[in-house]
């Protein structure tokens, strides 16, 4: 029989509060009142992109919000509220959008026809096949297994991108003159590197 237990996490945890007062006594007390993130992160639940550490970042920088394949859905009210909050009510100027190569949601919408999950009506399957529709011009690609599979994340982050920059709040704020800059990016499992794909720092003029 397994036993899993808080334990070990606690312990690290206990650890790591130590050493931030060993290092700076007052380390806790600056978050204690208010937040000011200067970035909004949107990105893949995957647990090995984990936002901060990657950017090494303290607490207090990022406001973070992760789903699977990092999408960006005009449905989604999660996102949309976290959006919202970051824009209007932390005043952040910076958006990070950013998939990662090997992504396993994009690869599973990649692999979705004759999959278990193809005939499935869960809220993983709906994603899947949302999200296939929104990579599906990239499909048809002739590479390699690999190359292709690195193509689609990109296609990936480029299909969210342009919902973002898209919607109502980004776009509320670009019209009210405030400085907000929207990167579109992709984390690299293989180097720890990330890479920027695609910014907008104001709206398309309307054509
Ligand atoms: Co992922």
């Amino acid at each position: 029989m397994i036993v899993t237990t808080l334990k070990p996490l606690l312990a690290k945890n206990r650890s790591w509060a130590l050493q931030r007062r060993q290092r700076n006594p007052d380390y806790f007390k600056k978050f204690l009142h208010q937040q000011k993130p200067h970035s909004l992160w949107i990105g893949c639940s995957d647990s090995r992109v984990p936002a901060e550490v990657l950017t090494g970042s303290h607490p207090g920088e990022l406001f973070v919000h992760r789903n699977i394949a990092n999408m960006v859905l005009e449905e989604d009210d999660n996102l949309l509220s976290v959006l919202q909050y970051a824009l209007f009510f932390l005043g952040v100027t910076r958006i990070v959008l950013s998939g990662h190569y090997g992504c396993g949601g994009v690869e599973a919408a990649l692999n979705l026809p004759g999959s278990g999950l193809e005939d499935q009506d869960s809220a993983l399957a709906r994603r899947i096949k949302r999200l296939r529709d929104d990579i599906q011009s990239g499909l048809a690609t002739e590479t390699s297994p690999e190359a292709r599979l690195d193509r689609l994340v990109e296609a990936n982050v480029r299909a969210q991108f342009a919902r973002l920059v898209t919607s109502e709040p980004v776009r509320q704020i670009w019209q009210s003159g405030q400085p907000l800059e929207v990167f579109g990016c992709v984390y690299d499992l293989r180097s720890g590197h990330l890479k920027e794909l695609i910014s907008q720092s104001a709206q398309e003029p309307c054509l």
